[in-house]
This record gives structure tokens, sequence and C-alpha cells, in this order.
């Protein structure tokens, strides 16, 4: 009898029907994203979960679902999945790194580059009407930062963050990088992090949210950051103090934020990020293109199917329980 696997949504690619063939297959269809207590109904019986990064899956799911064999996470991150719950009972979780690397890079740089030149907060001043022949063009007229020849620190140099480092290469920044392992990347100068902060003209994150990152920017380190400074982050929310960073945008200390990821998903209207002018606020479109999403959502259907075969996922977090 085949087994029973979940999909938490409709997946883009070709190898979700791949997986369709080798299971029997629910997928969830609507209207909107599966609750809490639905992905629990959904999931009862079942011995794998192909899921988005809006599912959580926490110990006390995984433990009431004797029957599950995998997770398989159409995400590279998986802080909404409890790993070591699912390692302790020996079952792998899948994800899917590498291919949203350049896509996300790319956001971060978009990101940086509206916030340096004020791209957003332009585009809403003409169309407002406030762009009249009083105030046609005058040396002072929404003038920004300069990107080129600027300071960019990145803080985690993991494959987006080395692809942000190319990127900033290619804009004549000068790049420090802080990594909680060691790293070396020609042309890029490691530093801690507090001095990184100190230092950078631009702040993007790309490091996982995991305990130990967990409030990285937390107040103090944001009010170490240079006067004028800008920060993005296309990472996750939960990283970077919101309130504290509110605060440094609103007095000025800082520029300008973009940011992609918050510490609540979808983000409550009441932020105090939302009210500032100077805060480019995205919803986590980070490796938003549809090529990326048809990618990710093979390597997701990609890991399932490995795991239905009792073969070791092609990209797992936990590749331990495979030992
Ligand atoms: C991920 O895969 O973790 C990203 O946040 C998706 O954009």
């Amino acid at each position: 009898m085949s087994k029973k696997v979940f999909v938490t949504h409709e997946l883009p690619g070709d190898t979700i029907h791949e997986l369709a063939r080798h299971c029997d297959m629910n997928v969830w269809m609507g209207p909107g994203l599966l609750s809490a207590a639905g992905l629990r109904a959904e999931l009862a019986g079942c011995h794998g979960l192909v899921c988005l990064l809006t599912d959580r899956v926490d110990k006390s799911l995984i433990e009431a679902m004797p029957a599950l064999e995998f997770v398989s996470s159409m995400s590279v991150g998986v802080d909404h999945i409890d790993v070591e719950a699912m390692s302790g009972r020996g079952l792998p979780v899948g994800n899917t790194p590498g291919v949203l690397v350049d896509t996300t890079a790319d956001t971060a740089f978009a990101l940086l580059l509206a916030a340096a030149r004020r791209v957003p907060e332009a585009d809403r001043f003409l169309r407002a009407g406030e762009w009249t022949a009083a105030n046609a063009w005058a040396p002072e007229f929404f003038t920004g930062k300069d990107v080129s020849g600027a300071t960019l620190g990145i803080s985690g140099l993991g494959e987006i963050g080395r692809a942000v480092a190319r990127r900033a290469a290619g804009f004549g920044m000068q790049v420090l990088a802080w990594n909680r392992s060691s790293q070396r990347v020609l042309g890029v100068e490691m530093l801690e992090l507090d001095e990184l902060l100190r230092r950078s003209d631009f702040v993007s994150v790309h490091v996982a949210l995991a305990p130990e990152t967990r409030n990285l920017l937390s107040a103090d380190r944001i009010a170490m950051m240079k006067p004028g400074a800008v920060l993005v982050n296309t990472a996750r929310g939960g990283i970077v103090d919101e309130y504290a960073l509110a605060g440094a945008l609103a007095s000025g200390q800082l520029f300008a934020a973009g940011i992609d990821v918050f510490e609540r998903e979808p983000v409550p209207l009441d932020n105090p990020l939302l009210g500032l002018p100077n805060v480019i606020a995205t919803p986590h479109i980070g490796s938003a293109t549809t090529l990326t999403r048809a990618r990710m959502a093979d390597m997701a259907a990609a890991n399932a199917i490995a795991a239905l075969a009792g073969r070791a996922m092609p990209s797992c977090v936990n590749p331990e329980v495979y030992c």
C-alpha cells in the first residue's frame, strides 16, 4: 500500500507530479494557508509532510504523528521545524539550499539600493501629486547615500552572504564580513560583529535564525552602528530587534532600512517599522522569482521521493539520522 504524504500547498515545478506517482498524496488546496489545527488534522496517519516555511512543525505535532517518516520543507531555513525533535526520532528533515542564493542576494541588493536612494519614498511623492513646479528640482531634492565606494558589512558569510559580496564588489564597495565559523573570501575583510557594525555604511543580514542568532542585532548592537548607516534584512525576523531599529530610524541615527522579513509574518500593521518613511518593507519575497520557486519546489519534492524510497534525502539538515 502506498505511503501517505501531505503537501500543505499547491507547488510549482515538475517534480511534484513525480512525487504523486510514488505515494498517496494529498494537497491542501486552500483557501489560504492551512491553520495549525488544520495541519494537525490533515497530517494524522501520514508518513511524510511536504511543507512551507509558514507551517509550524513543532515538537507536539511531531510527537502526535507516530507514522511520520520525514518532513521536507520548500525553504532553506528550517526554523519553523523542531529539527531536534525530528532527529530524536531518527527522522530526516529536507530543505532547499543553493537554488535561491542568487535570487535572495538580488533582493538584498535591490533593498540596499532602493533604501540608499529613497526609491519608494520618491515614487510615493510623485504619485501623490507632490512633484510640482515649486519643487521641480533642487540641489537637496531627494538626496540619498552613495553606494559606490561605501563600506558594506555582511553579517553571515554563507552562500547568500558571499553572493551579496560579489554584487557589492561590482559596485565598488569595500566589503567587510562577520561569520560564526571561520571563513575566508578573496576581497572580504573578516571582523568581529561589533567592529563590523561600527565601520559599515550598509549592513546586510544573512545568518539563519537559531537560538544563537535570535536578537543578534540587539538594541545595544543597533546603537553601535555607524551614524547614518542603512540596514537590510532578508534573512529572518527575530534576528533584528524591530523596536530598537524603529527607534534608531526615527531618531535619524540610521538613514534607512530595507526589511523583507519580520518577527511576526504576515506583519501586523502596528509594527513600528511600517510607520516610518525611511523603511522599505516587503513581504518575505527574497526568493520570489518564478524560476527559483519552481526549483525550490522541485528540490522539496525530490527530498520526499528519496525519503519514500528509503534513500538519503539529497538535501538534509540532519544527515546524522542516516548514520
Ligand atoms: C527560505 O527558503 O528560507 C527563504 O526565506 C524563502 O525566501
